[in-house]
């Protein structure tokens, strides 16, 4: 479905690559998180996925990518975005510039495939109330938070309904409950069929959506896994990501042999639980 096989990228101007040799396999239907510190060419990589590179940023772009079946340095742009979108990093920069209301921004992407006009209003409909931007509908794109404005960028690429979506830190303006509900819509998104690339600095919610998530870092990625072994993972710490809070607690309680050394450690408060219980009934037996 995703299929990367030898890929390098340098942006125009430069001289470095900042992916080298890269592969990645993502099967149909998956969800799939991609983890790296800051710099590490997250955006980069989601670009180059979504067809952005080449035929928007330019630069020189080596190996192959095929995305649902498509060559997407030999496809079109407006081929390539019909086969997967991008919500992209700043929501802002999301927003088409053309429209007046979030209505029409909504309808923006449908109009331009030339879906007849009632079929587009039950489509805006749908997704506005899928992400409680009902409300916002008559008001401008550009007089809205970050969050409501993150939450337009989102819709605005669901309601395309590509097989693909890849979402670059989709949830970076958005409170706790904000964040919550993208990933609620992001799982009933998977129960219709679609292949999800996530890439999220928030650890707890991958673990709980991601089937497998990979690691950027040196250019390459170099580790992948399913997503708790892989956010648990102690070499997060080496690569600049992090752990959650869990992780921590439950690594230093196996430091301190309060758990056993093989425990598995757990990622989100769930795992957590569950880790504690099994070992506080084994004490009490
Ligand atoms: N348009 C550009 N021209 C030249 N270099 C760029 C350009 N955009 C990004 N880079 C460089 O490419 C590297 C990867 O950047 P990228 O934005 O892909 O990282 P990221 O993992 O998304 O970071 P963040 O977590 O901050 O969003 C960085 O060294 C960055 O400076
Ligand atoms: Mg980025």
């Amino acid at each position: 479905m995703i299929q990367l096989d030898d890929v390098s990228y340098a942006y125009p101007d430069t001289d470095h690559f900042v992916l080298s040799h890269m592969n990645l396999s993502i099967p149909a239907g998956s969800v799939t998180g991609i983890v790296g510190a800051s710099g590490a060419g997250k955006t980069t990589l989601a670009k180059i996925l979504s067809g952005f590179i080449p035929h928007v940023d330019g630069g020189e772009l080596s190996g192959t990518v095929v995305v649902d079946g498509v060559t997407i340095a030999e496809a079109s742009l407006a081929d390539a975005v019909s086969h997967v979108g991008l919500v992209i990093q700043s929501p802002f920069n999301q927003i088409s510039g053309a429209k007046f209301t979030v209505r029409e921004e909504l309808a923006f992407g449908l109009e331009n495939l030339g879906v007849p006009r009632d079929e587009m209003a039950v489509r805006v409909a749908e997704v506005a109330d899928l992400l409680g931007i009902t409300g916002l509908l008559d008001r401008s794109p550009y007089a809205l938070s970050g969050g409501q404005q993150q939450l337009v960028a989102i819709a605005s690429m669901i309601i395309m309904r590509t097989p693909v979506l890849v979402m670059d830190e989709p949830t970076s303006q958005l409170d706790p409950g904000g964040t919550r509900m993208v990933f609620d819509v992001m799982s009933s998104l998977r129960d219709s069929g679609i292949t999800l690339v996530i890439f999220e600095h928030k650890l707890e919610l991958l673990r709980e959506h991601a089937d497998v998530v990979h690691v950027l870092a040196d250019h390459q990625l170099i580790a992948h896994g399913p997503s708790r072994a892989m956010l648990a993972d102690p070499r997060m710490e080496e690569w600049g990501i992090g752990s959650t809070r869990f992780t921590a607690a439950a690594s230093e309680a196996r430091t301190k042999k309060l758990l056993p050394a093989d425990v598995e450690l757990p990622v989100s408060i769930e795992d957590a639980a569950t880790v504690f219980a099994s070992f506080a009934s084994s004490k009490g037996a």
